[in-house]
C-alpha cells in the first residue's frame, strides 16, 4: 500500500466531490483559512452517530437556528431540548449533549477545548466525537473511525476478521493513513467516500478514487467486506400502548430518567415483555376507566429488540397525565408518534 499516493488521490477527489453540508466548511474555503465552528461540528457529529445525513440535517438546522451557540443550548431547559431531539433516537445522547454544552459554557467560557485530550475530558463527549471535532474543527491529525471508515478500511485491506472483533485492527489500519496534511479534510473525505462510493451494498468501485489500492476489489467481491459474525436474531417484545384523548388532547406521561427513552414524553404503556398481552391484561392495565377499543398494533425496531405495541384507544379523563394538544405530538420519540398516529387513523 502506497499511503502517500492514496492520501493524495482521496484528498483530490474530496476537493472535487465534497458534499455540501450545513456544518461543513468545504475544501475550497478551508484552503483559504476558513475554520469550522466547533459547536456546529460537535452538534453534527453527535447527531450523525445514530442516523444518516438526510435524517439528521433538518434537526441540525432546527437546533442551530434555535440555539446558535453552545451557550444558548446550555441555557435551555432540559425538556425543550429533549422535545427538539425527539425522532433522533438514543435519548441518552441528548442528555449527554446538554451535560457537555453546560460544561463548555460554565467551565470553558463557552469555548470548546481545541485538542482531542481536552475535548475527551468533557462530560458526555466520547472518544469518537473528540477525535472528530479535533480533526474537523482544529485540524489535529486524530484517528476518526466510525462505521463508514471501518468499512473503507476493511475493504482497502481485505480484513478477514469479522466485525465486531475486527474493530481494533480496523482502527490501527486507519491510523496508518493519517497525516499532518489537511487532517480535517482527510477525516471528512473518508466519511464522504464511505457514504457515497464505498457504500455498504453495491459500492461504486468504478468511480472510486482509491480503487487501485483496494484489496477487496482485487478479491472480486468487495461488497462482502467487512466480514461479520452471523447475527443473532433480534429479540421481540410486546407491550400495550394507551391512546387516551380528551377532545383535541392526548394523555402523555414522562418516562423515568434512566433507561430506554429515559426522560422522554411517551404514551402510557404496559411493561414490554416477551409474551404477548391478552386483551384482558391490556384492559386491566389501562391508565383510566374508559371504553377502551382495540385499534390495531404497530411495530418498531430498536437497536437491541423489536417491539410490537398493541393499541387501545379511548376518550376519557385520567389523573397524573400530561394533556398535550395533538399538534404538539412531534415532541414524542418515533415509536410513540407512530403509535399515536396509528391509534387515531385506525379509529376512522
Ligand atoms: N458522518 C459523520 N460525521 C460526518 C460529517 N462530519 N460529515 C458527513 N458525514 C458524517
Amino acid at each position: 500500500m502506497n499511503a502517500q499516493a492514496l492520501r493524495a488521490q482521496l484528498l483530490a477527489w474530496y476537493d472535487a466531490n465534497a458534499r455540501d453540508l450545513p456544518w461543513r466548511v468545504g475544501p475550497k474555503a478551508h484552503a483559504v483559512g476558513v475554520r469550522a465552528d466547533p459547536y456546529r461540528v460537535w452538534l453534527s457529529e453527535v447527531m450523525l452517530q445514530q442516523t444518516t445525513v438526510p435524517h439528521a440535517t433538518p434537526y441540525f438546522l432546527k437546533f442551530t437556528a434555535r440555539w446558535p451557540t453552545v451557550a444558548d443550548l446550555a441555557g435551555e431547559a432540559d425538556g425543550e431540548v429533549m422535545a427538539a431531539w425527539a425522532g433522533l433516537g438514543y435519548y441518552a445522547r441528548a442528555r449527554n449533549l446538554l451535560a457537555c454544552a453546560r460544561a463548555v459554557a460554565a467551565e470553558h467560557g463557552g469555548v470548546f477545548p481545541d485538542a482531542e485530550a481536552g475535548l475527551r475530558a468533557l462530560p458526555g463527549l466520547g472518544p469518537y466525537t473528540a477525535a472528530a471535532v479535533a480533526a474537523i474543527a482544529f485540524d489535529e491529525p486524530t484517528n476518526v473511525v466510525d462505521g463508514n471508515v471501518e468499512r473503507v478500511m476493511a475493504r482497502l485491506f481485505a480484513v478477514e476478521t469479522p466485525l465486531p472483533d475486527a474493530k481494533p485492527e480496523l482502527k490501527r489500519l486507519a491510523a496508518r493513513l493519517i497525516g499532518d496534511d489537511r487532517p480535517g479534510d482527510w477525516a471528512q473525505a473518508l466519511m464522504d467516500l464511505g457514504a457515497t462510493i464505498c457504500r455498504p451494498k453495491a459500492p461504486l468501485c468504478d468511480r472510486c478514487p482509491v480503487a487501485e489500492h483496494c484489496a477487496a476489489l482485487k478479491s472480486g467481491a468487495p461488497e462482502t467486506y467487512p466480514r461479520r459474525t452471523a447475527k443473532a436474531e433480534r429479540p421481540h417484545r410486546h407491550g400495550v400502548a394507551y391512546v387516551l384523548t380528551r377532545g383535541d388532547e392526548v394523555a402523555l406521561v414522562r418516562r423515568p430518567p434512566r433507561g430506554l427513552l429515559g426522560g422522554m414524553l411517551a404514551l402510557p404503556t404496559s411493561d414490554w415483555r416477551t409474551a404477548r398481552w391478552s386483551d384482558a391484561e391490556a384492559r386491566a392495565g389501562a391508565p383510566a376507566q374508559a371504553a377502551w377499543r382495540g385499534v390495531g398494533e404497530v411495530e418498531h425496531g430498536f437497536t437491541h429488540f423489536t417491539l410490537t405495541l398493541t393499541l387501545l384507544r379511548a376518550e376519557g379523563e385520567a389523573d397524573g397525565v400530561i394533556w398535550t394538544p395533538r399538534r404538539d405530538l412531534d415532541a414524542l420519540p418515533s415509536v410513540f408518534l407512530k403509535a399515536a398516529r396509528a391509534g387515531f387513523a385506525n379509529l376512522l
